[in-house]
């Protein structure tokens, strides 16, 4: 006994991605399986809830024999259901909830006795915090995060700086107070003519744009302000693009069509855009840092997630900012930047490791709980 492999399965469905995972421990990843709905909210430009909910229930079951069969295991061998219960769309979560449940429920618990698999609900705005722990068994594992921390979540929905003390001892720092800094890349996509989803496709036309051509404004707050702003850049990068709104009386509207924005000028208000966006990520990174500084914590890694720490502009920054500071920088892989259920699972064997479970009663949640 004890010689086998825990292994956890998890689910994701919190947004647009139907994802399932088969992790052993809390670092391990055996399988990843992640189904992208983009094709279907691409029409609308954004993700339809009712549309994304719908399609999570038609993949879900699927999604996860495909990470139980690439895993090589049945369900008779998995010993845990973890599953992102928070935060997302309300619908879209369900479906993920409602599976990780009847699963649970439905397998017997490995102790021999009447109970059901253990079941954990894990947020997924802290799993992202997890994902540069994810080993894959390809010879390439990053090792175990070095605590303390300091922690930065950039993704379509959230962009948040952390204290971490552990893998479940966390504190938020800092947070956005309009936009989330993936939304306003892809906002930015949008005004650009860019397809959705617009972040990756901006990431790629800003490589041949100058990044100095437009100086956008880069949001501080107010002077201690750890939290975040993004709408004032989403407008300077409209305004660059179709020009400043005529007033009512000259007839409204902006003067120009995007048709008559040249390719050139295009590449150069992504580049301009990725730099003051970035720029604004790691400013506010420096002061959540000195803030735990004042504060006596001296932390030992930047921890990254989300889908913008796949952003190659932003990538080479946090590089220098961990350089300059003296921290280890840990971003996740590619495959675990953006949404997936490897995060979700490993978390989730962490949390189960120390004794955090859920009951049947889990349900859930559209806020992060901090
Ligand atoms: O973490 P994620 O998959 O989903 C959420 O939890 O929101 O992040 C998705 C976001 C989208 O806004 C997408 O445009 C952005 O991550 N993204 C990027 C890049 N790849 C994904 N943004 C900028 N550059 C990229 N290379
Ligand atoms: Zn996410």
């Amino acid at each position: 006994m004890g010689e086998r492999p825990r292994l956890v399965l998890g689910l994701e469905s919190s947004c647009d991605e139907t994802a399932a995972s088969v992790v052993e421990g809390a670092r391990l990843v055996w399988s990843s399986v992640v189904a992208t709905q983009a094709e279907l909210h691409a029409e609308y430009g954004g993700v339809v809830p009712e549309i994304a909910s719908r399609a999570h229930a038609e993949r879900i079951t699927p999604v996860v024999r495909a990470a139980l069969d690439r895993a090589g295991v049945t369900l008779a061998e998995i010993d845990a259901v973890a599953v992102g219960h928070r935060p997302g769309l309300i619908g879209s979560l369900l479906v993920g909830v409602a599976a990780a449940k009847a699963l649970a429920w439905a397998l017997p618990g490995r102790d021999g006795g009447e109970g059901h698999l253990p079941l954990v609900g894990v947020d997924h705005v802290h799993a992202h915090l997890w994902a540069a722990a994810l080993a894959d068994g390809d010879g390439d594992d990053p090792g175990e995060i070095a605590y303390p921390a300091i922690g930065l979540v950039v993704s379509g929905g959230h962009t948040s700086t952390y204290r971490l003390d552990g893998p479940l001892t966390l504190s938020r720092l800092g947070r956005t107070i309009d936009d989330a800094v993936g939304e306003a890349y892809d906002k930015a996509a949008t005004i650009l003519g860019l397809e959705y989803p617009g972040g990756p496709n901006l990431d790629t036309l800003a490589v041949t744009g100058n990044e100095c051509a437009h100086d956008f404004p880069v949001s501080r707050l107010g002077a201690g302000s750890l939290d975040f702003s993004f709408s004032g850049l989403k407008t300077a990068v409209l305004y660059a693009v179709r020009g400043t709104p005529r007033p009512k009386h000259e007839g409204g509207g902006y003067p120009r069509d995007l048709h008559e924005v040249s390719d050139r000028e295009r590449a150069d208000v992504a580049a301009s855009f990725q730099r003051a966006a970035s720029r604004a990520v790691v400013l506010k990174l420096e002061r959540a840092l000195a803030h735990l500084h004042e504060g006596g914590v001296r932390p030992r890694s930047l921890v990254a997630g989300g889908g913008v720490t796949a952003n190659s502009r932003l990538r080479v920054e946090l590089a220098a900012l961990a350089e300059r500071a003296d921290l280890e920088l840990r971003i996740p892989k590619m495959r675990y930047c953006v949404d997936n259920a490897a995060m979700i699972a490993g978390l989730g064997g962490a949390m189960l490791a120390s004794g955090v479970r859920d009951d049947l009663t889990l349900t859930p949640v559209p806020t992060t709980a901090c």
